[in-house]
C-alpha cells in the first residue's frame, strides 16, 4: 500500500470551503463529532475527502443522505460523484466516533495524562473526521465543544465559555493542520501584551495544576517573541486571545495550531532546579518559533506538503535571528553551524538525502528533517547575504504584502525576491530543488603582492539525483597579515561557475586566507592550510565563527591523526593554551572551543577522507587527547573551573550560562585527572540543574555513579521532565563496553513509561547518541535500538520512523558492522503490519 506522493501531480482542489463548523461530544472512548462543511464548486470533478480510522455514524449532502458505499477504507478517503453534488453551494454534513483513549499514535485527537489534545499537521485532522485535509483549502471555523473538563479550548477568540461548554471561533480561515482542541484539568498563568497599534491581548500559558511556578519563563519568552516580531518584521498578533498549552505526551516539540500553541511540556516548564541552561535557550526559541508561524506558515501557508520549508526554513530562520537578538550572536552562529553539520551534512551524505524541497514523499511526517528546517534556514541565510539587508527587508515586507491569506510554493517565495531587488535567482533555486552538500576546495597562488584564490565546487551524487549543477555559493572572505592584522575586511565571493578565480592586489606580505565567515553557505570545504596558519586564525581571526572553525579543525586534525595512531603535534595544545590565558574575557567562547569534536563527527570526517573509521580506536584517542591536554593544562583550567562559579541566585541568561558551560567545559578535562573528585563535590553542592546535570555526566563516564545517580532519583522521582535526563545520561555517557547491558536494565524498571515519546528518546536514542557502544562490534548496539523500534512501531509510527535515522551512517563502517546493522535493518523491515513510516525509513536506508 506505499504508494508515492508526487510534486508533479499536484492539482487545485475543485471546490472551495466557504466555512467550517465542527461540534465535539468529548469522551475517552466514544467521542462523537459532528461536522457542516459549506463548500463551492470552483471546476469540475467528485468531492474526495480524506478519512482515517473513523466510525462513520452518517454522512450526507444538505437533506441527502449518503451511501456509505462512497468510501473506501484501503485508500482512507471518501468520493461523491459529481452527480451527486448539486451546483452552486452546499453543505457536506458528517457524524462520526472516534477513541481519544486508544489513540497511542499521538496524532489527531488523544488523551495525554487525562487532558483531550490534538496534533493535526500533517495529516492528522482526517482522525477526526472526514475532510479535504490538505493545506491549501483554507476556511474559517467555528468550533462547539461539550466536555466536563474544567477548561475547553480551541483555535481564534472565546464565543462562550461555561461549566461543560465551550463555543470558539476562529475568523483567519485557516487549513486543517492548524485546527486545536484542548479539554483538560488545567491552570494558566495570565498575563496581557498590547500590540504596537493597540489591541489588547490575553495571553494564557496552560498547564496541569502544580506546574505554574515553572511557566513564567515561557511566559516571558512568549512576550518578548511578540515584541521582537513587530520590531523586526513589523508583524503584529491578530486575534483577542493567546494560548500556550503543555502536554506530556507529544511527538514532536511544538505545534503552531492558530492562536492555540500546543508544546512538549519540556518547552515549557523550566526552574533553576530542573532545567538547564541549554534548556532555558530552547524553551525560548521554539517559544519564538510557533509565536513566529503565526505570519510564516499561519497566515500565509503552504500550497502543499512538499513547500514545508517554506514555513519551517523561513520560520527556523527567524527564530535563530531571534535568538541572536536575545543572547550572543556569535555563539548562536557557531552553535548552529555545529548542529547543521552533526545532523544535516550527515543526512545530506548518506541514504536519507534530499533536497529542502523534495518532489516526491510516501510519509509527509518522514521529511520534518534537518534539511528542511536547518538547511532550508541556511538558505534563507544565504538569500539574505546575497540581497543585502534592505533587500531583505523589501522582499520581505512585499511577502506579507502579496501572499497574506494564501497557500503558497517556494517559487512564490522566490519570486519576491526578484520583484523586490531585480536579481535573478533562476541558479538560486538549486538551493531548494537539489539535494547533497556541495565540496568546495580553495587553492591559493602569490606573486608579488596578488593573492589568487582558485574555488571547484562539486557535489556528488545523491538517491535519484546523478546530476549536479553547479550551484550559486557566497564565500565570504578576509585576510589576515602574518603579524595577526587584518588586511582585508570581510568581502563577499560569489561563486556561480564549476571553477572560477579571483585575486587581492597590492598586499605587502602573504597573509592567511580567513574563509567562509559567519558559515556563509552550507557547504564543506578543503584546502591547504598548516596547523600553525589555523592556529594564528584562532588566535587573530576578526570572525567569531572562522576563529572557532580554525580551532575545531585543529582539534579535528589531531584527532584522526591519534586515532590512526600518528602523533597529535604541538599545534592544539600551544593553542589551547593561549585561549585559556584569556578564557575570561569570552568564556561561552572558550567553552566552544575546549568542546572537542564528538566521536561522531570524527568517524564522519575519516569516512570522508575516504577512511573506515573504527569507533572503539576513535573513543580511546579522544579520551587520551582530552587526558593529554588536562595533564599540560592543569593549573589553569582548576583555576577556571574556580572562578566560573557564579554566585547569588541563578539566572538563566547568556551571562550566567557562559560562566557554566566553561566552567564545566573545565570539568569535563579535570574529571580525567582527579577521578571524579570535583565532580562528586558538585553534584552534591550544586544547586542549579546546569551544573547538578553536568557533574553527573562526568560522573557515569567514569563509573562512579552510584550515589550520584540514587540521590538524583530520590529527589526528583516525582517530576518526568527531570528523570528523562537521568534516563538519558546512563546510556548515552557510560563507557561503552558497558552501555547496552545498563540500557537493557534500565529498560525493566517500572518508571520507564516507552509509550511516552520523550521518556522513549531519552533511553533509546540516548543509547543511540553513544557512538562506540551503538556502533559495538558484537552488533549488541544495533540490535537493542532494532528491538525496541519493532516494539513501539504498531504504538506510535511516527516517533519509531524518525528515530531510524540512527542507522544511516551504517554504510561508512567496517563488514562486520554492516553486517550486523543489515540484519537489524531487514529484521525491522520484515516485521508483518510495518508501519508506512517505518516501512519508508528502512527501506530508503537499506538503499
Ligand atoms: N510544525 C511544527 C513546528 O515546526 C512541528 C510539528 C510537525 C509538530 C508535525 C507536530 C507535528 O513547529
Ligand atoms: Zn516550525
Amino acid at each position: 500500500m506505499a504508494t508515492t506522493q508526487y510534486l508533479k501531480d499536484w492539482q487545485p482542489y475543485p471546490f472551495e470551503l466557504l466555512e467550517t463548523r465542527l461540534e465535539f461530544d468529548l469522551s475517552a472512548t466514544a467521542t462523537r463529532v459532528r461536522s457542516a462543511l459549506r463548500f463551492r464548486r470552483r471546476a469540475p470533478g467528485p468531492l474526495i475527502l480524506d478519512g482515517a480510522g473513523l466510525r462513520t455514524l452518517s454522512i450526507r449532502i444538505d437533506g441527502n443522505d449518503l451511501d456509505r458505499s462512497l468510501i473506501s477504507h484501503a485508500d482512507e478517503t471518501l468520493s461523491i460523484p459529481e452527480a451527486l453534488i448539486p451546483e452552486g453551494e452546499f453543505t457536506f454534513f458528517a457524524e462520526v466516533e472516534i477513541s481519544p483513549e486508544e489513540n497511542t499514535a499521538l496524532e489527531g485527537l488523544y488523551l495525554s495524562g487525562g487532558i483531550f489534545c490534538t496534533q493535526c499537521e500533517a495529516e492528522g485532522f482526517r482522525h477526526i473526521t472526514w475532510y479535504p485535509d490538505r493545506p491549501d483549502v483554507m476556511a474559517p471555523f467555528h468550533v462547539r465543544i461539550r466536555s466536563e473538563k474544567p477548561v475547553i479550548l480551541s483555535n481564534g477568540n472565546p464565543v462562550t465559555r461555561q461549566q461543560g461548554f465551550a463555543e470558539w471561533h476562529d475568523p483567519w480561515p485557516k487549513p486543517s493542520y492548524l485546527f486545536a482542541l484542548v479539554a483538560g484539568d488545567l491552570v494558566a498563568i495570565t498575563d496581557h501584551f498590547t500590540t504596537r497599534s493597540g489591541r489588547g491581548v490575553e495571553l494564557n500559558v496552560w498547564v496541569r495544576p502544580g506546574d505554574q511556578d515553572r511557566a513564567g519563563f515561557a511566559m516571558e519568552s512568549l512576550k518578548n517573541s511578540m515584541k521582537w516580531d513587530e520590531e523586526v518584521y513589523g508583524r503584529e498578533y491578530d486575534l483577542d486571545v493567546f494560548n500556550l498549552v503543555a502536554v506530556d505526551d507529544f511527538n514532536m516539540g511544538a505545534m503552531e495550531n492558530k492562536g492555540l500553541n500546543i508544546f512538549n511540556s519540556k518547552l515549557v516548564l523550566a526552574s533553576a532546579e530542573t532545567a538547564t541552561d541549554g534548556d532555558y535557550e530552547r524553551i525560548e526559541g521554539v517559544i519564538g518559533h510557533e509565536y513566529f508561524h503565526n505570519w510564516t506558515g499561519n497566515r500565509i501557508t503552504c500550497r502543499d506538503w512538499f513547500q514545508l520549508c517554506l514555513k519551517e526554513g523561513l520560520t527556523v530562520f527567524r527564530d535563530q535571528q531571534f535568538t541572536s537578538d536575545m543572547r550572543s550572536a556569535a555563539v548562536k552562529r557557531i552553535s548552529d553551524v555545529q548542529t547543521l553539520r552533526a545532523r544535516q551534512f550527515r543526512e545530506d551524505q548518506g541514504p536519507l538525502a534530499h533536497p529542502p524541497r523534495p518532489d516526491h514523499y510516501q510519509e509527509i511526517n518522514n521529511f520534518y528533517t534537518a534539511t528542511v528546517y536547518e538547511k532550508g534556514a541556511e538558505v534563507i541565510g544565504m538569500l539574505k547575504r546575497l540581497v543585502g539587508e534592505d533587500g531583505y527587508r523589501k522582499a520581505l515586507d512585499l511577502y506579507f504584502d502579496r501572499h497574506d491569506g494564501q497557500a503558497c510554493t517556494i517559487e512564490d517565495w522566490l519570486q519576491v525576491f526578484e520583484d523586490a531587488t531585480g536579481r535573478d535567482l533562476t541558479q538560486f533555486s538549486r538551493w531548494y530543488t537539489d539535494a547533497g552538500t556541495p565540496r568546495l576546495t580553495m587553492t591559493e597562488a602569490w606573486q608579488d603582492g596578488r593573492l589568487t584564490l582558485g574555488f571547484t565546487q562539486s557535489t556528488q551524487p545523491t538517491p535519484g539525483q546523478s546530476e549536479k549543477p553547479a550551484r550559486v555559493i557566497p564565500i565570504a572572505v578576509g585576510l589576515i597579515g602574518p603579524n595577526g592584522d587584518e588586511v582585508q575586511a570581510t568581502t563577499v565571493l560569489e561563486m556561480t561557475e564549476p571553477a572560477q578565480e579571483f585575486t587581492f592586489d597590492g598586499l605587502g606580505a602573504r597573509p592567511v586566507v580567513s574563509l567562509l565567515r559567519g558559515f556563509s553557505a552550507p557547504v564543506t570545504v578543503e584546502r591547504e592550510i598548516s596547523a600553525r596558519e589555523q592556529a594564528l586564525l584562532l588566535a587573530h581571526d576578526t570572525d567569531a565563527y572562522a576563529r572557532w572553525q580554525a580551532g575545531h579543525d585543529l582539534a579535528l586534525d589531531a584527532l584522526v591523526a591519534l586515532t590512526e595512531g600518528r602523533d597529535a603535534g604541538p599545534h592544539l595544545s600551544q593553542a589551547l593554551g593561549g585561549l585559556l590565558e584569556d578564557a575570561e574575557r569570552d568564556p561561552a567562547f572558550a567553552s566552544l572551543c575546549l568542546a572537542l569534536p564528538g566521536e561522531e563527527e570524527i568517524a564522519g570526517t575519516i569516512a570522508a577522507r575516504g577512511g573506515v573509521p573504527d569507533p572503539d580506536a576513535i573513543h580511546a584517542a579522544r579520551g587520551q587527547l582530552i587526558r593529554d591536554l588536562a595533564t599540560t593544562h592543569e593549573t589553569r583550567l582548576a583555576e577556571l573551573f574556580d572562578s566560573m562559579q557564579t554566585d547569588g541566585p541563578y539566572r538563566p541568561d547568556a551571562a550566567g550560562a557562559a560562566s557554566r558551560s566553561l566552567r564545566l567545559a573545565a570539568l569535563s578535562y579535570l574529571s580525567r585527572l582527579d577521578d571524579g573528585a570535583r565532580a562528586q563535590a558538585l553534584s552534591d553542592s550544586a544547586s542549579n540543574m546546569t551544573e547538578r546535570l553536568g557533574a553527573l555526566e562526568q560522573l557515569v563516564a567514569l563509573g562512579k555513579d552510584e550515589r550520584a545517580l540514587r540521590e538524583f532519583a530520590d529527589e526528583f522521582g516525582k517530576n518526568r521532565l527531570v528523570m528523562d535526563k537521568w534516563f538519558m545520561v546512563q546510556p548515552m555517557r557510560t563507557a561503552p563496553t558497558g552501555a547496552v547491558q545498563r540500557a537493557n536494565a534500565l529498560a525493566q524498571r517500572s518508571d520507564f513509561d516507552w509509550k511516552n515519546p520523550n521518556r522513549f528518546r531519552a533511553l533509546i536514542a540516548g543509547l543511540g547518541a553513544n557512538h562506540a557502544a551503538f556502533h559495538g562490534k558484537d552488533g549488541s548496539g544495533y540490535d537493542f535500538l532494532a528491538k525496541w523500534l519493532i516494539r513501539l512501531d504498531p504504538v506510535n509510527p511516527q516517533t519509531t520512523a524518525r528515530m531510524c535515522s540512527a542507522f544511516e551512517t551504517w554504510r561508512q563502517y567496517d563488514a562486520d558492522r554492516q553486517a550486523h546493522a543489515r540484519a537489524a535493518l531487514e529484521r525491522i523491515a520484515s516485521v508483518p503490519g510495518l508501519s508506512r513510516n517505518t516501512s519508508e525509513m528502512v527501506s530508503r536506508i537499506l538503499g
